[in-house]
């Protein structure tokens, strides 16, 4: 499906801004300042009022009956596929499947495929910069089959370190699973380098795309993928819903993954046959109204353009990082240059990044502080912790100065 991207004449974060009912709230007194895009983002008007009209005026099973109310549910629902479809230049909406979110289409994958196709000896390859739940679905996999598990390291600057790639993709990779976008680094990593090395050996490339679908304009075809998995909460969406894009011909072939209603065809009392894709791996009644919704939030982000979001936040992050860099009781982990998405991640020297959240909360400005899912990252980093703020198409540079005012006054609390 072709990607439609209808642009509008400029780009403005400040009437973007009012899109966003909670950002009439205060925060400690404060105008909400939220860099904690990385975690969730906020919702559009358009999400919140979409999933509320949806309650009030169609609700219903899809799948199910042939009243009216089914028949809209069912027709919205797909549609919601649909747009997901188009969102990412799949071929076919039937090759998306709606999920939880990204550790469930990761576990997805895992189970329905791993277990099935891989044997003892065989190797996964992923990286050091993955979130836990690119990592912990592959070590549950090597325990239970004799798989062995291999990462990729960061170079000094913390980007891929490419000749770690090339050196452990051998003829026994099964695998490679790789994050697109670290939700630490905020480095974009080269993807078709990795697909191209990755189908020379023969071996099946998943992309774990929670932090790029949100915030780069991708093609699934382009990227020359065979699975990628996102979640609906980090692009505007509704929280409990995901999705995973896999290539038709390996999602026909897979086992399903959760058994019950509506992912059959037939059932006897001996045995069971698998509903046609993407229902083989919707088990149950899904999140229908989160699936609606995260169709609505692509309606959102097209019509403003991924590719303006993606120039805003780059401005953002660059006028964050000149700021950063000149304050020497500062490390960054970030790299200075490079393709990167609005994240930062640093720290106070010597200060605990609890303590510096907590006065910059007191300002009403929201970063996340903690290992951010990513413990093998930190420590091959040598720290525990990070503060990391991430931007979004809402974010403004007024912001940042505050969030910068901020950080100085609890440095000046702390330092000793
Ligand atoms: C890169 C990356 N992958 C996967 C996830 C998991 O997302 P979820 O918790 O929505 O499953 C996250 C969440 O922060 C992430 O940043």
């Amino acid at each position: 499906m072709e990607k439609v991207i209808n642009k509008l004449p400029s780009f403005n974060a400040y009437e973007i801004r009012s899109d966003f009912p909670i950002f009439s709230r205060k925060v400690n007194g404060k105008p909400l300042i939220y860099l904690d895009n990385a975690a969730t983002s906020q919702k559009p008007r358009r999400v919140i009022d979409g999933l509320k009209s949806y309650y009030e005026n169609n609700n219903s099973n899809i799948h199910r009956g042939v009243h009216t109310l089914s028949y809209e549910s069912t027709v919205m629902y797909e549609d919601a596929h649909k747009k997901v479809a188009g969102f990412i230049g799949a071929s076919d909406w039937k090759e998306i499947v709606f999920t939880r979110n990204a550790t469930e289409s990761l576990n997805l994958i895992a189970y329905s495929w791993g277990l099935h196709n891989l044997d003892k000896g065989d190797e996964v390859l992923i990286s050091i910069m993955e979130h836990h739940s690119n990592i912990v679905p592959w070590q549950m996999l090597c325990q239970a089959r004799g798989i062995v598990l291999k990462f990729i390291d960061v170079d000094e600057k913390g980007n891929l370190d490419l000749e770690s790639f090339e050196r452990l993709l051998t003829d026994k990779t099964r695998v490679v699973s790789i994050i697109h976008v670290s939700n630490v680094l905020g480095v974009v990593n080269p993807i078709n380098y990795i697909s191209k090395k990755t189908r020379e050996q023969g071996a099946i490339l998943i992309i774990d795309a929670a932090q790029s679908v949100p915030h780069i304009n991708l093609n699934v075809k382009e990227l020359d993928c065979d699975f990628l998995v996102a979640s609906g909460h980090k692009m505007l969406g509704p929280t409990g819903i995901g999705f995973l894009y896999g290539k038709k011909a390996l999602l026909e072939s897979m086992e399903p993954f959760l058994f019950g209603g509506d992912m059959i065809s037939t059932v006897t009392k001996e045995k069971s046959t698998w509903n046609e894709l993407p229902w083989k791996y919707e088990a149950g009644t899904p999140n229908i109204a989160g699936g609606i919704g995260l169709g609505l939030a692509i309606d959102y982000l097209e019509n403003i353009g991924l590719e303006q979001i993606e120039e805003h936040e780059s401005e953002l992050l660059d006028y964050t990082l000149n700021n950063l860099k000149q304050l020497p009781w500062l490390e960054i982990y970030t790299p200075l240059e490079g393709q990167r998405v609005g994240v930062v991640s640093f720290n106070v020297k010597g200060v605990h990044p609890h303590d510096v959240a907590g006065v910059m909360d007191e300002d009403g400005i929201a970063v996340r502080s903690g290992h951010h899912c990513t413990q093998p990252l930190m420590n091959r980093l040598n720290i525990e912790y990070a503060l990391r703020a991430s931007f979004y198409l809402y974010n403004t540079k007024e912001e940042i100065d505050q969030f910068l005012i901020s950080l100085k006054r609890a440095y000046k609390i702390f330092k000793r």
